[in-house]
């Protein structure tokens, strides 16, 4: 039996052919119209039954949530919101659903109540749209990459190094946690551990990316990325999806270009990809915004947001002008910002928020961050102060990027490790490259879920990912 999507059903030109498709109810009206629905599109097949030709009991089962195997013949329809029909001549019950006890109905639900129902959300409009559209995303960056003639490689999840320095790491162990074997030292001795060292989840690919790029040249992961920070925000998550690209003979500058690049051709190609899931996206934040005081709502509908990434060049400034702008604005002389602003400080999230929502009114690229609180294998900087960092700012969203131009230089990449508190000898495996033939490079990650918000609208990182990690949930 040949089945289709009703995407393609809808794509087609009625003229009495003969369809058979499986789908599941989204509504049933008048005991006549069921609009049909099969995670292929925004917009759901409307099928029209004559309830007289089929036995009633049948008829009663379809519900909101019924699966059904239909056939019929696809016609012009006459009614309002859509292009064509289909007139049902069999149907199958594949698997009835209890209207009763259904959670998703028919009507708009809060993202909120959504998000307890985890495991159907992605049978909603909305839901269905904010995955389509990850899946293309998810496509296009190794669409992008492929075609610059980069390497996707896959780094290690379990890991016995901490890229980040962050210390957020979450262990792998099968040592027996209420019998844990100690050391003389009376600390846990990792070395009867399953790996017989102490390991973890990787909080990146970047160290052994950079391994990548000195040989392939050019390489990018993309790849669940592990974080045990406590940071209940709208904009974290424990467990997200990184994209971190690594080049041989790029300096900041190149980065600079390839991460503007990038993030163009992405929001371009969601544009032209997921054209009816970001007009339905759009709508549903319209519909959203209308609960907000006008100076809260957004000056541009989603698609032109996406819009004018693709269009304007992305500002480039360094820290140390972000800070003097940040010490003259208003919420800083008004006592607005919650975190103090001075060289030397870290940009906080409001900061970032403001410098791209307020100030410039578009993404920007900021470089030369302090030394002190960026990861030990940035380059440092001539001044000695500050590194070749670069953190890319999305308006709605903050740091949607984070990169650097790699210490490629010996000496003062151990003197880097051991100024951030970290043993060379661990990282014996890392250094080598920078013994044997290191050259100038750099890389970025982006991170994916950050990604999708922007694209998507969305103001929760928990609906952007299926299946949501955060401190104290792990359901689904
Ligand atoms: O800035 P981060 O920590 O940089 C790195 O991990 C580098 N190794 C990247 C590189 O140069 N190869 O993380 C990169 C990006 C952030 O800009 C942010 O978009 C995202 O990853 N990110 C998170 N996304 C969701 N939840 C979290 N807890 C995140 N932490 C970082
Ligand atoms: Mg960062």
């Amino acid at each position: 039996m040949s089945m289709e999507r009703i995407a393609s059903i809808l794509a087609q030109t009625p003229k009495g052919q003969k369809i058979t498709l499986c789908a599941w109810v989204r509504t049933f009206r008048n005991t006549q119209f069921i609009a049909l629905q099969d995670g292929s599109s925004t917009e759901p097949l409307q099928a029209v039954i004559q309830a007289h030709n089929f036995p009633e009991e049948l008829i009663k089962k379809i519900n909101t949530g019924a699966c059904l195997e239909i056939t019929g013949t696809l016609a012009e329809s006459l009614g309002k919101g859509q292009s064509v029909e289909l007139h049902v001549s069999d149907l199958k019950i594949l698997g009835e659903c209890d209207a009763s006890v259904y959670p998703l109905q028919p009507k708009k639900h809060s993202l909120e109540f959504l998000r307890e129902i985890g495991h159907l959300r992605m049978r909603s409009q909305v839901f269905g749209a904010v995955f389509r559209v990850r899946h293309h995303l998810s496509f296009a960056v190794h669409q992008f990459f492929n075609q610059k003639g980069f390497f996707n490689l896959h780094t290690p999840i379990i890991t016995a190094s901490d890229a980040e320095g962050a210390g957020e790491l979450f262990h792998v162990t099968t040592l027996n946690l209420n019998d844990l074997p100690k050391d003389s030292a009376g600390k846990v001795d990792f070395s009867q551990d399953f790996f017989g060292t102490e390991a973890h989840l990787t909080v990146s690919g970047q160290l052994q990316g950079e391994l990548g790029a000195m040989a392939l040249g050019q390489i990018y992961t993309f790849g669940p990325t592990f974080r045990a920070e406590n940071s209940n925000t709208t904009r974290h998550l424990s467990e997200f999806w990184m994209i971190e690209p690594e080049m041989a003979f790029y300096n900041l500058q190149d980065n600079m270009d390839l991460a503007e690049e990038f993030l163009k051709y992405l929001c371009n190609y969601a544009l032209t990809h997921a054209k009816d899931e970001i007009k339905l996206l759009s709508e549903r934040e319209a519909e959203e915004q209308k609960q907000l005081p006008q100076e809260k709502r957004n000056s541009m509908t989603l698609a032109e947001r996406l819009a004018f990434v693709v269009d304007s060049p992305f500002e480039r400034i360094t820290y140390t002008e972000a800070v003097k702008i940040l010490e003259q604005s208003k919420p800083h002389k008004n006592g607005k910002f919650q975190f103090p602003v001075a060289w030397g400080l870290e940009l906080q999230s409001e900061h970032e928020r403001y410098l791209v929502e307020q100030h410039f009114k578009k993404p920007a690229i900021i470089t030369g961050y302090p030394a002190a609180f960026k990861a030990f294998y940035m380059r440092m900087n001539d001044d000695g102060k500050t590194v070749a960092a670069m953190d890319v700012l999305f308006p709605g969203i903050g740091e949607i990027m984070g990169g650097s131009q790699r210490e490629e230089r010996l000496a003062i990449l151990e003197q880097k490790c051991q100024t951030s508190g970290i043993d060379p000898q661990t990282l014996w495996w890392y250094l080598d490259t920078r013994r044997f033939g290191t050259c100038v490079h750099s890389g970025f990650g982006l991170g994916f879920e950050r990604l999708v918000m922007f694209v998507t609208g969305m103001t929760n990182i928990r609906d952007v990912i299926p299946f949501p990690r955060t401190p104290k949930s792990a359901n689904f």
